[in-house]
């Protein structure tokens, strides 16, 4: 039984602002990526689809004037490190597994090469995972941080994702 549900996560409001800001539809899609590709890489796909869900959520807004300033961001920008530390509080808050929260902590460190030193990294299959789950789903000039959906259907997808982990984790069934 999980102690911590997509749920509980989403309805939380540290999560309806911080990963609100990066997108929400963005974050959901990701976490269904996550989701699928655990299977493959089998790695635990509850835990999968939080790291994705959570993985943008260490984000700041980089505005001068009104206009997202893509100079500054990849100058200054440290989500992934924000990301981690925010993503481990509100799980520990919320009553998460410990080792969950380490291990979807450490997968938002990793899922960008901004926080990581250059040449050959070896990232664990959590890692690889979530990384590959937000590549599937980013999309020219960064759209994918504007799309949008209403909330009736994020709640709805949020639902139906915590039943395809329930049941993937009860049957051991292929997810689908
Ligand atoms: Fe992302």
């Amino acid at each position: 039984m999980r102690k911590v549900s997509l749920q509980d996560i989403y309805e939380h409001p540290i999560t309806q602002k911080y990963v609100r800001r990066s997108g929400m539809a963005h974050a959901i899609s990701v976490a269904y990526h996550a989701f699928h590709l655990a299977k493959e890489y089998e790695v635990n796909p509850d835990w999968a689809a939080k790291a994705g869900f959570l993985h943008d959520i260490g984000h700041y807004e980089w505005y001068t004037g009104g206009e997202w300033d893509y100079d500054q961001y990849r100058e200054y920008d440290i989500h992934p490190i924000k990301g981690a530390e925010r993503a481990h509080k509100l799980l520990i808050r919320l009553g998460e597994d410990k080792l969950a929260a380490k291990e979807i902590s450490h997968a938002i460190l990793f899922h960008t090469e901004s926080a990581l030193p250059k040449g050959n990294v070896e990232l664990n299959a959590m890692q690889k995972v979530v990384h590959l789950a937000d590549e599937k789903d980013k999309q020219p000039g960064d759209e994918h941080h504007y799309r949008n959906i209403d909330q009736e259907k994020e709640r709805f997808l949020v639902k139906r994702l915590d039943e395809k982990i329930e049941q993937a984790l009860a049957r051991e069934i292929e997810p689908k």
